[in-house]
């Protein structure tokens, strides 16, 4: 039973203070039943809510309505009450939330002679460490590093890159297109990347030169997935803009990447190639470090260079004027500055590292394959 406040009918010494005994008793009565804070809350409204809690009616019912000669007494009992039931109230909330607290402790209780929880430690996957690996051979030489979108605009990915619209050379990117791009212009269709070389345009567009840079990152194509191809893989991009650079600048470069990621010993060679976004362009190759570039592995033969003593590792090139007429108005003037481009494909040089013979298992995520390399 709740407690109501009655309305006094004598205001003598006696009855009042039976009257404060009974309030004070319900007051404990009910403050004990409180186990929880929402039963909490009510049980504060009805003592001390401004409206019409216990507080409020002891002051209409009993002071308000004392006669003028029981007033100063039935006040000084009415405001002990008040500090009574408030106080009431503020302990049965602290009771329980310590109440709470114990409870969760004992529920929570740590055993600290029980073995722990083995986490095993992450590595870096065999693909990342190469291309930072490849990456620092490059920072070493002051160059930056710099990113951009793996979905990509039809502009960056092509036109910007001097592959014009319809140009045969697009086919031999064998692009991923997003679906549903028709109603816009062609330069703002968005696509799956197929190289990083968009982040050359994207990079002279924010830093004027001169500039030395190196984009790693994923790419995508439409290659079925074989041992040697994925829909999805990495190349490390390079760009150095400035004035009088060089063919010369380029293989000394490129020489010395090889020789800092290989080792001392390899010898790299130039052939010349086709890239559109590079004139003249030409594919680098690096003597075989697996067979030292014999062509065989004692009377085997050596696989990797397919017995030619060679490895194909990236393209590269001067980069064409016509390239740099797309960023022409951030400094790049074809007549003043020149510069040299490369790409890399990061999965690739994985592969012939480590000798592993199927590029699906960098991806598919066997955690047996993957831990050979923490
Ligand atoms: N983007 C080319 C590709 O994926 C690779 C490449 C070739 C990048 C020559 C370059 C370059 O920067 O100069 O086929």
């Amino acid at each position: 039973m709740t407690y109501t406040v009655p309305k006094l009918k004598n205001y003598s010494a006696a009855a009042l203070g039976k009257a404060a005994g009974k309030l004070v008793s319900a007051l404990e009565q009910e403050s004990a039943a409180v186990k929880n804070e929402t039963v909490w809350k009510e049980f504060r409204d009805r003592w001390v809510g401004r409206k019409s809690g216990v507080l409020t009616q002891i002051n209409e019912l009993w002071l308000k309505a004392a006669p003028k000669e029981a007033k100063r007494e039935v006040g000084q009992l009415v405001n002990e009450l008040k500090k009574e039931v408030e106080n009431t109230v503020e302990l049965t909330l602290q009771r329980i939330r310590t109440g709470a607290a114990e409870s969760r402790l004992t529920a929570e209780r740590l055993d600290i002679t029980l073995p722990g929880n083995h986490r095993p430690l992450g590595a870096e996957h065999p693909v990342i460490k190469t291309m930072n690996e490849i990456v620092s051979v490059f920072r070493n030489l002051g160059y930056s590093v710099e990113d951009g979108p793996v979905i990509e605009t039809d502009y960056y990915n092509f036109e910007a890159l001097n592959f014009p619209p319809n140009h045969p050379a697009r086919d031999t990117q064998d692009t991923l297109f997003v679906a549903n791009q028709e109603s816009k212009p062609l330069r703002e269709r968005l696509l799956l990347r197929t190289h990083t070389s968009p982040v050359q345009i994207r990079t002279m567009e924010k830093m004027k030169p001169p500039i030395r840079i190196v984009i790693p990152g994923k790419v995508h194509r439409n290659d079925p997935p074989d041992a040697s191809h994925s829909p999805m893989f990495h190349q490390i991009e390079g760009l150095a803009v400035d004035t009088n650079i060089t063919f010369g600048d380029l293989k000394g470069t490129l020489d010395h990447a090889m020789k800092a990621l290989f080792g001392s010993s390899v010898k790299t060679s130039f052939r010349p190639s086709f890239f559109p976004f590079t004139e003249p362009s030409a594919e680098m190759l690096v003597s075989c470090f697996i067979c030292g570039g014999s062509g065989k592995r004692g009377a085997e033969p050596c696989r990797p260079c397919k017995l030619t003593g060679w490895i194909e590792i990236l393209g590269c090139g001067m980069v064409d004027p016509n390239v740099f007429e797309f960023v022409k108005h951030n400094g790049y003037d074809p007549q003043k500055i020149s510069g040299f481009a490369f790409g890399m494909g990061a999965d690739r040089i994985a592969i012939l590292k480590y000798g592993v013979d199927d590029i699906q298992l960098f991806f598919n995520g066997d955690v047996r394959f993957l831990q050979q390399f923490a």
